[in-house]
C-alpha cells in the first residue's frame, strides 16, 4: 500500500504503533519498524533525557528502519525535562515524533527545523484543526474506543474519522479500536491514510511486558474496559480490575469534589507494577475496547503481515465482489 503516511514517514505499511507508557521500549519499536510499520519509543517512560538517548541508541542497534519517539504532554506537578528530551531526540537522529496530550506548538519549530516530522495525536476535530493550523505534518485521530485518554467529547471513530476527513487537508491515521485488516480497510474507506494501534501491539511476542498483561488482554472482552477520572476531566480508558472498581466506587461516593489525592493509590506509580511485575490488580492501566478483538499473541511480523495480506484480500475480494 502507498498512502500519504507511508510516503511521509518512509515506511512500507501504513501501520503505526502508538506510544505506550512502560510498553514502548526499544524492543517493541524495533519489531514494528522491522515489520515495515512505524515503531515508537515512549519518551517519558525513560525518566531522564540521558535514558532516552540510551533507549534510542539501543533501538538503532535493533533496526535500520525509521522509528519515532512519543512525547506526551500531560498535567504534572513537576513537569518532565521536555527541553532535555527534545535535545535527546534531535541528537539521537530521530526524524519522527508523535506528540500527544496537549498543544505541541511550543516544540514544533525546534523539532521541524531539525528535519523531524511531527504526527500529533488528538481526539476531536477541533484539536485536529488546531494541529493543522500550527503546522504539524500529520495527525493521529484517536476515537472514543481507544485505550488511554479518549478526551471528553466521546465521539467514536465511525463519526470522528469521516468528520476529520471532511475538515482536514493534512494526512491522518485512524487510532483507537484498530486491530486487524478490517480496521485498516475501514479506516482507509473513512478517509484515513493508515492506522495507529496500541492495545493490539501489547499482545505480541516482542512486547517487553509481563506475560500476565498479554494474557489479560487475550482474556478480556469488549465489555471489560472502564472510564476512570471522568470527574477530574482526565478520562482514561482502562481494563477493569479490583483497583479500578474501587476507584469507581470512590468516584461515586465522593462525587464532583473528588481530588487526585483521593485516587492516587489506584493511579499513581501503577505502570511498572503492572507492565514489569505482572501485578494485574496494582491499579488502573490503559487498555482499549479492542481487547475484545484480540484472539492470539503473534509475533509483530506475523501480525503486520497478516493485516496486510488480509487487507489486500478484503479490498480485491469482498469489496470488489459487492460491485456488480
Ligand atoms: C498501556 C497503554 C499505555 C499508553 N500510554 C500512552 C502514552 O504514554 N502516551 C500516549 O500518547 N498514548 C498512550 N497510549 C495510547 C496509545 O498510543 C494509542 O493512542 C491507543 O492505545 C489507541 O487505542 P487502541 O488501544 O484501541 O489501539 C497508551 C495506550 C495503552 C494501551
Amino acid at each position: 500500500m502507498k498512502t500519504r503516511i507511508t510516503e511521509l514517514f518512509g515506511i512500507e505499511h501504513p501501520i503505526i504503533q502508538g506510544g505506550m507508557h512502560y510498553v514502548g521500549f526499544a524492543e517493541l519499536a524495533a519489531a514494528v519498524s522491522n515489520a515495515g510499520g512505524l515503531g515508537i519509543i515512549t519518551g517519558l517512560t525513560q525518566k531522564t533525557p540521558e535514558n532516552l538517548a540510551r533507549e534510542i541508541a539501543r533501538c538503532r542497534e535493533m533496526t535500520d528502519k525509521p522509528f519515532g519517539v512519543n512525547l506526551t504532554f500531560l498535567p504534572a506537578v513537576e513537569p518532565p525535562d521536555y527541553p532535555g528530551f527534545v535535545d535527546a531526540i534531535i541528537d539521537g537522529g530521530i526524524k519522527i515524533v508523535e506528540t500527544a496530550g496537549n498543544n505541541p506548538a511550543q516544540w514544533l519549530p525546534k523539532l521541524q527545523d531539525n528535519g523531524i516530522k511531527v504526527i500529533h495525536k488528538c481526539t476531536t476535530v477541533r484539536h485536529a484543526l488546531k494541529g493543522q493550523s500550527i503546522g504539524v505534518d500529520a495527525l493521529s485521530i484517536d476515537g472514543f474506543e481507544c485505550g488511554g485518554h479518549p478526551g471528553e467529547d466521546d465521539i467514536p471513530n465511525m463519526i470522528l474519522l469521516p468528520r476529520a476527513a471532511d475538515e482536514l487537508e493534512i494526512p491522518f491515521v485512524a487510532s483507537g479500536g484498530m486491530a486487524d485488516a478490517r480496521s485498516l480497510v475501514a479506516a482507509l474507506a473513512m478517509g484515513a491514510e493508515g492506522m495507529n494501534m496500541g492495545t493490539r501491539f501489547i499482545a505480541t511476542k516482542e512486547a517487553p511486558v509481563h506475560e500476565n498483561v498479554k494474557q489479560a488482554i487475550l482474556a478480556a472482552s469488549e465489555n471489560d474496559t472502564r472510564l476512570v477520572m471522568r470527574p477530574l476531566r482526565n478520562t482514561e480508558r482502562v481494563l477493569t480490575n479490583v483497583a479500578v472498581e474501587r476507584l469507581l466506587e470512590k468516584e461515586r461516593a465522593i462525587g464532583a469534589g473528588i481530588k487526585f489525592e483521593d485516587i492516587a493509590a489506584e493511579v499513581a506509580g501503577v505502570y511498572p507494577r503492572v507492565m514489569l511485575d505482572g501485578d494485574m490488580d496494582a491499579g488502573a492501566w490503559s487498555c482499549g475496547m479492542v481487547a475484545g478483538l484480540v484472539y492470539d499473541i503473534p509475533s509483530v511480523k506475523e501480525l503486520v503481515d497478516r493485516i496486510m495480506r488480509e487487507a489486500d484480500e478484503l479490498i480485491r475480494g469482498r469489496l470488489a465482489g459487492v460491485l456488480n
